[in-house]
């Protein structure tokens, strides 16, 4: 199998060019990738914006997948770049999450339990010319819809409160603080959703030192993020 040029990286896998229709998403390290084709078949089924899934490429390892080759900037590019703003970007993610959350589950026997996205942040939604598309669905299950929104608040605190992160922390807080403003209707990230949040970024192998070190902190900063309850 000939694999063309390396489009991008995160912290799991590869994705290399196939042809100008398809990439090969390739992963350093995971035995199985079954389940994650079928949550974006499925999710796709109800429109919601993920890749398309390829043909198997020739040669490919059994975990490879063939995706639809999408073209433009990831939405944290075009926040540093200035070409999203804060608060737009914070409505588009709430929006994201919102929509997925009204699919039905797949395979859980509990109806109040959605499909979780469980990384829903900027570098993983791809602003294309036919709008936004949501990349990276190897952490996807079923549960609760609000341990997902605090997966992405938390994740987002944690960018804002990165002293290496390229943006002022005004920036990553007016972000955070739109997402959680959009959501507020839906029940937002409450305390026992954060608390699940953190447990499961605490077990994330792909966390740094400092990151981990900070997920008390980025769950003191949504909680004060979040807007005062309606009365
Ligand atoms: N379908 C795609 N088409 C074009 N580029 C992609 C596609 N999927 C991912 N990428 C690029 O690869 C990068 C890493 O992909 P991602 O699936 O988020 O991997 P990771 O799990 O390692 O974070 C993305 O930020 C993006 O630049
Ligand atoms: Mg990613």
């Amino acid at each position: 199998m000939h694999t063309g040029q390396l489009l991008g990286s995160g912290r799991t896998a590869d994705v290399y060019e196939l042809d100008g229709s398809w990439v090969l998403r390739r992963y350093r390290d995971r035995s199985d990738t079954t389940e994650e084709l079928a949550v974006m078949s499925y999710v796709g089924a109800f429109g919601y914006p993920v890749p398309r899934i390829g043909p198997p490429a020739d040669g490919a390892r059994p975990t490879d997948l063939v995706l639809q080759r999408l073209t433009g900037p990831t939405m944290a590019e075009a926040l540093l770049a200035g070409a999203l703003g804060a608060a737009e970007g914070g409505a588009l993610l709430a929006r994201l999450l919102r929509e997925l959350h009204a699919i039905p589950p797949r395979v859980s026997a509990d109806p109040q339990d959605c499909i979780l996205h469980l990384d829903l942040h900027p570098e993983n939604v791809m602003l294309t010319d036919r709008g936004p598309v949501v990349i990276d669905w190897s952490t996807a299950t079923e549960g609760p819809p609000g341990f997902d929104r605090a997966m992405s608040a938390l994740t987002l605190a944690r960018v804002a409160l990165d002293p290496e992160f390229p943006a002022p922390e005004a920036e990553a807080r007016t972000l955070l603080a739109a997402l959680l403003a959009e959501l507020a209707g839906e029940g937002g990230a409450d305390a026992a959703d954060l608390a699940r949040a953190r447990a499961r970024q605490w077990e994330n192998p792909f966390l740094t030192v400092p990151e981990r070190d900070c997920l008390d902190a980025a769950v003191e900063m949504v909680l004060d993020c979040a807007p005062p309850p309606r009365g």
